[in-house]
């Protein structure tokens, strides 16, 4: 796969966006699968020949620590039972696809997440690193591109489509729910019902403006050695209200946060996935 552009990679997304849970209204030719292991979540992306999202799943779960698949039983399981889902929601086979591993996984830890998707069914072609399946999406051949999921803030520069420095350090949206949970007097799933909740990110805002400064200030950190004119914020955390700012205001560099930067990275690795004749 080539290089989108940003407007095209927000639409893609958008679209993957609507047919999560729902398939699309059409699509053609072979179907092709991104497996994204998380560690906040699971996501499956099916695209079609033309690179058009087809259909998908996102589950909750707690199958991956740091980049490293801790429970590849249950991970099977998920991923199987989606593959199957999705089989019957869209009367077709699914047999190939690719998945991805943070910068930086050593080989070990590298095959458990390439077997977690074989062994649920799929023929992998390729096993990405995620930021270079996120850049793809959204044309970002030379910048820095900062994936704030569930466990982590991931940092990866990229020149000319190539990482040239990552690093990896673990604060992320679950500390971001600590911190609430800590403010409120509630347990942890009741904070991240209460973050996940659009219309209360302002109120919550000056609770976990020092978690915002800390990811901004390891960003800062991070890319200090390097020439960095533009930040792309992916992952889940990346979309609460604020980040951007503190990110802005902490580096002095302009941020751009595609609007669903949760899904970034899970469609970059279905549509990077190419086998000859795709
Ligand atoms: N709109 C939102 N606002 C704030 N946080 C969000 C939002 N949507 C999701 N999150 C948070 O994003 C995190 C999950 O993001 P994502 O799916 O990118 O992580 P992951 O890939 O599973 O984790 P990692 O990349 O760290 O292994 C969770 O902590 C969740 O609470
Ligand atoms: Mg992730």
């Amino acid at each position: 796969m080539t290089y989108l552009d940003a407007k095209t990679g927000e639409q893609l997304c958008e679209a993957f966006w609507n047919c999560l849970n729902k398939k699309a209204a059409s699509w053609s030719g072979d179907l092709r699968v991104g497996v994204d292991l998380g560690t906040a979540n699971i996501v499956t992306a099916v695209v079609d020949s033309q690179d058009r999202p087809v259909a998908g799943r996102i589950k909750k779960a707690e199958v991956v620590r740091d980049g490293i698949v801790v429970n590849s039983v249950e991970a099977r399981d998920i991923v199987e039972n989606m593959l199957t889902e999705l089989q019957d929601e869209l009367n077709a086979e699914l047999k190939y696809g690719a998945c991805a591993i943070p910068p930086g996984t050593g080989e070990g830890d590298f095959r458990a997440t390439r077997y977690v998707a074989e062994s649920a069914g799929l023929e992998i072609l390729d096993v990405f690193e995620e930021p270079i399946a996120a850049a793809r999406v959204l044309g970002m051949a030379d910048q820095a591109i900062v994936d704030i999921g569930g466990g982590t803030t991931g940092i990866s520069i990229i020149k000319s489509g190539e990482i040239v420095y990552t690093a990896d350090e673990p604060t992320g949206g679950v500390h971001f729910t600590l911190v609430i949970a800590g403010n409120f007097g509630i347990d942890f799933d009741e904070a991240e019902t209460m973050k996940l909740k659009i219309s209360n990110q302002n109120k919550l805002l000056p609770v976990v403006k020092p978690v915002m400064e800390k990811v901004a200030g390891i960003i800062d950190k991070h890319i200090s050695q390097y020439e960095v004119k533009k930040i792309c914020l992916v992952g889940g955390t990346s979309s609460f209200k604020g980040l951007k700012d503190i990110v802005e205001q902490v580096t002095g560099i302009p941020v751009y946060v595609p609007k669903r930067s949760i899904l970034v990275t899970p469609l970059g690795i279905a549509l990077s996935c190419r086998k000859g004749g795709f």
